[in-house]
């Protein structure tokens, strides 16, 4: 990751250099922190960043799940993200706020805590890789289970992100690209930090967030712009065979964008070529994020 010139910290912009924290801090200790990522795209109008406050929106809703009380509203947070994007005349990008517990408590219990809240944007290319999003990925179903509702599957925290880690370095080291995680009950949850999807027969299934998958927002896009496109949507539990037999398979993420899924299990999906389907949402998703779309104009938040 190449740095930028300036880290906003506590309404400060800060130094790249010099935006640190003690080693003490609670965060780095118990995994206390929550954070999100947005994506930044060039548009003919100029720099909009995806969904920036329902992004915002959620920071604030995994912060209230884990009882941190985050001094920032989202409206402070949403012109922060944008200013920060501004000083480093970053164009496109990927956005990272963070809110997290620093000194004043060592124990497992917080109270006393100091919470801070930082912004940090940088360039960011695809996160599967190039290749992987024209010619699809290859993923296999982990033998790791998504955490369940003894956290928050639906917040975004730190510490339970090394349940996701676990899924993703045991894939990449196995020699594929990617994660497929079930739930405690076996069924499909989602990628280790994307949403997934299955096209069969012309219908689009995608799991139900009961099973403990984010609420991605790239998920509800991509659910909307399919069914305005006539496409069925059914929120079904799948279970890995439904994998198997799917036509055509593909993740959703702020990170991954659309990205096609080739291969599971070292059985290809389909034909091994991304469907149909698969390339009408990539096409329609970046359409909309680069302002080519005339609908959803509320989701492109201008800088
Ligand atoms: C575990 C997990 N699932 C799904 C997603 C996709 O969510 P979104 O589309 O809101 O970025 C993410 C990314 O934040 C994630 O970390």
């Amino acid at each position: 990751m190449e740095p930028t010139k300036y880290i906003w910290f506590d309404g400060e912009m800060v130094p790249w250099a010099d935006a640190n924290v003690h080693v003490l801090s609670h965060a780095l200790h118990y995994g206390t922190g929550v954070f999100e990522g947005i994506r930044a795209y060039e548009t003919p109008e100029g720099t909009e960043v995806f969904r920036l406050t329902e992004h915002m929106t959620r920071l604030h809703h995994s912060a209230k799940a884990y009882n941190m009380k985050l001094e920032w509203s989202v409206a402070e947070l949403v012109e922060a993200a944008k200013e920060t994007l501004r000083v480093n005349g970053l164009e496109s990008g990927y956005v990272r706020p963070i809110t997290f517990l620093e000194l004043g408590a060592l124990g497992l219990n917080p109270s006393g805590a100091k919470v801070r809240t930082a912004i940090i944007t940088w360039r960011w290319g695809a996160y599967l890789g190039e290749e992987g999003v024209r010619n699809g990925i290859r993923v296999r179903v982990s033998s790791w289970r998504r955490f369940p509702n003894t956290a928050f599957p639906n917040a975004k925290a730190t510490g339970t992100y090394i349940n996701s880690i676990l899924a993703k370095m045991e894939a990449v080291e196995a020699g594929y690209d990617e994660a497929v995680m079930l739930n405690q009950d076996g069924v499909i949850s989602e990628g280790s930090g994307e949403n997934l999807f299955l096209v069969r027969n012309g219908v689009v299934y995608t799991p139900p967030i009961a099973v403990g998958c984010l609420d991605g927002l790239t998920r509800h896009a991509v659910m909307t712009l399919l069914a305005e496109e006539g496409y069925e949507i059914v929120e079904k539990v799948l279970d890995r065979s439904d994998l198997y037999y799917g036509d055509e398979v593909f993740f959703t993420g702020t990170a991954a964008e659309v990205t096609p899924v080739r291969e599971i299990d070292d059985r290809l999906v389909g034909d091994g070529k991304p469907g149909p389907v698969t390339r009408l949402a990539q096409g329609l998703y970046a359409d909309l994020v680069s302002g080519k779309l005339d609908k959803h104009r509320d989701w492109l938040e201008f800088i």
